[in-house]
């Protein structure tokens, strides 16, 4: 297979064979998180349904044994803290993965994007005042089934072998780690896109796929799972559901190429895609507006 980016939902993925996929990193969309995706599910059911739909779809194009890799947090919308960690592991649990890792990512102190909550103790410090900043997420990791270790080819083993001096150097071993996120002010390419920084699809790459796989990001984003992979030797899958993306994951790919060479890469553009940036944009300015005239009446 050659590497793809499929502009559509993946809550259908029929572009792809069933046990085509060796490993899956990815990043959903946290809900209706209001700096990313205000609004764009109706209700948290519709959220919870949209990722059963994909994670079933997931297990089918998955291989056996093979490994996802979930980025995902809790998220407070309008006042309200909805337990999405638990939710998904949950669904994967329900369809039949296994549960194997929570790793805590925890980004520096100061360069927190969400609000800093914990000012209100500063203001009234008195009991019952305290909310906690959000400095972290969790890396949710599911096995699907058992993997056969014998089926590799020792060559295959050898090429892919992980470099132990990086791996104790810069402690993959402990069960957090800790990883400067993508600052917003820092690159016009993931504007608009809660992108993860590409240290976490390296370190996934290289710790569960062998050169020459496959690796599928079910919600590519700006594509920072498709360029890692390219660069890492292996091949790559990504679907997104927001068309004004594929000019950032083009050119994010773009840069992926050993020597400067452009990887090859096959587009597709599905019926299904939509304008969703400009859209959600329109979202937070009719909030904005409706909050302005709640203000004044
Ligand atoms: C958290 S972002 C992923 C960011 C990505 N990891 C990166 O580094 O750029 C989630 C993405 O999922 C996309 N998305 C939401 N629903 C989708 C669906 N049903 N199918 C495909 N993509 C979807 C959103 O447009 C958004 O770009």
């Amino acid at each position: 297979m050659t590497n793809r980016i499929i502009i559509g939902d993946s809550q259908k993925m029929a572009e792809l064979p069933d046990k085509s996929a060796h490993l899956v990193v990815s990043s959903p969309p946290y809900f209706n998180a209001p700096f990313d995706t205000p609004g764009l599910f109706d209700s948290y059911d519709a959220f919870l349904k949209t990722m059963r739909n994909v994670i079933a779809e997931v297990k089918r194009v998955l291989d056996d044994g093979r490994i996802v890799a979930y980025v995902v947090d809790d998220i407070i919308v309008d006042g309200v803290k909805f337990p999405i960690v638990a939710d998904v592991t949950r669904i994967f649990i329900e369809q039949g993965f296994k549960y194997r890792e929570r790793i805590p990512w925890l980004k520096p102190e100061g360069y927190i994007r969400i609000s800093r909550r914990s000012g209100s103790v500063v203001k009234h410090p008195f009991p019952m005042y305290c909310y906690f900043d959000n400095c972290s997420e969790s890396i949710l990791i599911f096995q699907n089934g058992s993997f056969n270790y014998r089926k590799i080819p020792q060559e295959l083993r050898d090429l892919s072998r992980i470099d132990l001096e990086e791996f104790q150097r810069e402690k993959w071993y402990l069960g957090f780690w800790k990883i400067t996120n993508v600052l917003p002010s820092n690159n016009e390419m993931e504007k608009g896109v809660a992108a993860f920084p590409e240290e976490i699809p390296y370190r996934l790459i290289k710790l569960y796929s062998y050169k020459g796989e496959t690796v599928l990001d079910p919600f590519a984003g700006s594509g920072t799972t498709l360029k890692v992979a390219i660069a890492l030797g292996r091949k790559c899958v990504g679907y997104e559901l927001d068309l004004e993306l594929l000019e950032t994951i083009k050119a994010k790919v773009a840069q992926a190429g050993p020597d400067g060479t452009r990887p090859d890469t096959e587009i597709t553009v599905r019926d299904d895609a939509r304008k969703l940036r400009t859209q959600l944009l329109e979202n937070v300015e009719r909030r904005m507006t409706k909050h302005d005239r709640a203000g004044k009446a």
